[in-house]
Order: structure tokens, then sequence, then C-alpha cells
């Protein structure tokens, strides 16, 4: 160990685990909350892994106190949680709906009591299902909605609350939900209507960030939290670390999962050109000043990244750049994705040169084979070293000069993984879904080390 060692990651750093409404929170129809698209898409037989659902999920609603205590118990610095929007807004505008509001007064002000760092998403997927039903994001009128929906809660949060976001994953929730087919609201629209989903959700992410300006009480720590798919050099030499840079940013073989589409506008106000070459005739509802609206100043870029692949060159010009194939046997997690350390070193890195802006790791961690041994504990020595490695590389990364002001897991506690129910356990706490007892795994305590030493020990 190097004697600055404990300086290198800064002070303040936002030492942090996540977590989202819909995955958690549960009493999906009580106290006056509305219907969500994942609500819907939850009863439609074959969507989820044995016809689960979020209706109960882990009781955070009703045992957000409990898991307050425990946040305090690991030492987290901040926690990342989401806003249900239909739980504040049933029908998605109009009338607001005290009881759901209050929910989220109770959880920060026990947050703040216990020293925790509420950092807020407005919108983790659960979409109002009365907005759907007008259209969703096809309506241009979603950007109004979005933003009538931010005011209401940074009018009634921002006191208490300095760091926001607007979207979790826009790719995923666009995508996966509109043209996949296999997230809420499970459509699978046209290239023409998905382009037109993506341009009003991004002008929504910019009237939001306006109206969060206008409503805030405070001066805010505005982001926003997309999923960025990393692409690592070959090598250390300048060709190949130019080639990782150039794929991270490609828009290939008119696919619709990628960072530039997504970030590009948002971030530098313009659509990405080989994009826009690839979906030629395909027409953009683009509106005089969209671009602009777009493109709000933001304090903080984040990203969620749990993995990346490696690229080479590619032979001719066009289509994808070749990945590399990881050999029989690579570390896998339960999800099936491939342990990659370094993406927490080159993710940060491409972003925050492209990006200009300070970033911060909005997800990060695993799903593995959890459960309660016979000495009560949960003993997850995969994920310790999964999140080892994965904060080494991350270390690494602020040694070289990027700016990461936090991390945040994902997740604080075992969940409903969309499609996937229950079945994938992400948490630092185990969840028994039968009796709602939690149980810190050993990772938890060992993630309580790494806080209290500020990642010295890495
Ligand atoms: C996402 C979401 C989380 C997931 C996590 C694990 O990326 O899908 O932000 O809600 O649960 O990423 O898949």
């Amino acid at each position: 160990m190097r004697p600055q060692d404990d300086k290198l990651f800064p002070a303040g750093f936002a030492w942090g685990a996540a977590t989202a409404a819909y995955q958690i929170e549960g009493a999906a129809r009580e106290d006056g909350k509305g219907e969500s698209v994942w609500d819907m898409l939850c009863r439609k037989p074959g969507a989820i892994f044995q016809g689960q659902n979020g209706d109960v999920a882990c009781d955070h609603y009703h045992r957000w106190a409990e898991d307050v205590a425990l946040m305090q118990k690991i030492g987290l610095k901040a926690y990342r949680l989401s806003i249900s929007w239909p739980r504040v807004l049933p029908e998605g505008t109009g009338r607001g709906n005290a009881k759901g509001l209050e929910f989220y007064d109770r959880l920060i002000d026990g947050l703040l009591a216990a020293g925790v760092s509420p950092w807020v998403t407005l919108f983790h997927w659960d979409y109002p299902y009365e907005l759907f039903c007008r259209g969703g994001w096809l309506n241009r009128d979603s950007i109004d909605w979005f933003a009538e929906y931010i005011s209401l809660v940074v009018e009634r949060l921002s006191d208490r609350v300095s760091n926001w976001m607007t979207f979790n994953e826009p790719q995923m929730f666009l995508a996966l939900g509109h043209v996949a087919g296999v997230h809420a609201p499970g459509m699978k629209y046209s290239d023409a209507e998905m382009l037109r989903v993506c341009h009003h959700a991004f002008c929504a992410h910019g009237k939001g960030v306006q109206a969060m300006r206008a409503a805030a009480r405070q001066p805010l720590r505005i982001g926003f939290a997309p999923a960025a798919f990393v692409k690592i050099p070959q090598n250390g030499n300048p060709d190949s670390v130019g080639l990782a840079r150039e794929a991270m940013f490609a828009v290939t073989n008119r696919g619709h999962f990628n960072n530039a589409w997504y970030m590009d506008p948002v971030l530098l106000g313009r659509y990405p050109e080989d994009g826009l070459e690839q979906f030629h005739d395909v027409p953009l509802p683009i509106q005089a000043g969209d671009m602009e609206l777009m493109h709000q100043p933001l304090d903080w870029l984040g990203a969620n990244i749990y993995g990346g692949v490696t690229v080479f060159p590619r032979a001719g010009n066009a289509g994808d750049y070749p990945e590399k194939v990881e050999l029989p046997g690579h570390p896998m997690t339960m999800m099936g994705w491939h342990t990659v350390p370094e993406s927490l070193y080159w993710g940060p890195r491409f972003l925050a040169e492209r990006y200009k802006l300070p970033v911060v790791i909005t997800e990060n961690g695993m799903s593995g084979h959890d459960w309660l041994s016979a000495d009560g504990a949960v003993h997850d020595p995969y994920r310790i070293e999964f999140t080892r490695q994965y904060l080494a590389a991350l270390k690494r990364a602020v040694e070289d000069g990027v700016d990461v002001r936090g991390y945040f897991h994902w997740s604080l506690m075992d969940n409903f993984e969309w499609a996937e129910g229950y079945k994938q356990r992400f948490g630092f706490i185990h969840v028994d879904y039968a009796t709602q007892k939690r149980t810190l795994k050993d990772s938890a305590y060992w993630y309580a080390n790494v806080i209290k030493s500020n990642g010295v020990d890495l």
C-alpha cells in the first residue's frame, strides 16, 4: 500500500447501495397508490418467472424503519431510492396522493436521522398505467406529465434531498419495454415508434430538469443514470484504447441497446451521427427547441455498470466491432453475466472524457446463490471478491484522475428482479420472502469495513 492510498477516494465519497420502488416497496394497492405498467405486466401470463409480482416484494413500505436501521448498521453514507410515480400521482397527473407523499417524507426523515444521505431517482420504470393508456411515451404530452410529476416531488422533498436523478437506464425501459417487449409495458414497437418514445423521453428528462431547478428549495445536484455498455481495450496501446472508446460510443446495426443514442442528446444536445445515418429512413419527431430542451446542464453523470467486453479491430467497415468471447469457465454470476472488473476502470474513464462530468457509479453488483446457513449467516464470498475486484478497478480510475464521486452497490437487499422474479438475489441483505426476515450477508459486513476505511483495503 502506498502512503497516500487512504486519500484516493475523495473526501465525501458517496459509499452507498441502491434499490428501486417497485422492486422493494410492495403495498402495490395500498393507501391510494395507482397502478403502474409493472403491476399490469405482472398479470400477463408468462411474462414473469413463475408468475411472480411486486405486490408485496420486500414489504419495504411497512418495514422501511427496520431497513434504514440496517443501512445504519452497514454504515452507508448514501442510499439510492426511487419514487413510485403512481404512488404519489395515482393517475399520473392531476390529483396527488397525500398518503403516498407522506411515505416518502417518513423515509427521507428516517434516512437523515440515521446519517444516510438520500439520492433520489425520479423514474425507475413504474410508469403510471393510466398514462400508458393515454399513449405513454408515444404521446408528446408525456413531456409535460413527467415535468408535472417532478415538480410535485421536488417541491415536497428538496428541502431535505439535494442529489437527484431523472431516469434509471433509459435504454432498458425504452428498448426492453418498447422493442424487446420483455419489460413493461411489454410492447414490440416499430423503429419509428421506438425513436418517437425515445425522443419524448429525452425531452421529458430536459423539461424535468428545468422543473426541478424551478421547484428546488435548495441548490440541487442533478444527474441521470443510464446503463453503460462498457468496451474494453485489448491492451494499453493508444490504438486499442482509441478503438474501445470508438466502439463504446458507436451505434451499430440499427441497434437500440447502446450508449450514445441515449446519452449524447441529453449530454451533448445532439443525436449521434452514425445512429442518424442508420435510421435515415425513420422520421424523428423533432420540434423546434427540442434539442436545446434535452440538453440541460447536469451536475454529474450516473452509470450502471455490471460488465463489459473487450473489442478488437474489425476487418471491414460495416457492422459491429468484433468482441472477445470469454473462455469456457470464465466467472459468471447467476444472471449469466460475465464478471469483468476492468469495466469499472474503462467505463468511468471513457464517460468522463466524453461528457466532462463527474461520474457516480449508480449501480454495480451481482446475483448469487445466497441462502441461510445452519449457523444463521449468509456466506457469499463470491460477492465480496466480485465487489473487491470491481472497486479496485474503480480506485485505479480515481488514481488516474477520473473524477468519481460515489459508488452505489446494487442492491441493498434482495428484491424483485423484474422479469426474473425473486430468483435472482443481488442484495447485501438476504430477504426470506416467506417471513420477511432480513439477514446481513457476509458481504454486508465486509462492505461496512470498506466504507469505514474509505476503500483503503481493497
Ligand atoms: C436494471 C435496474 C435494476 C436491476 C439491476 C440488476 O439495471 O435493470 O436498474 O433495477 O435490478 O440492474 O439487473
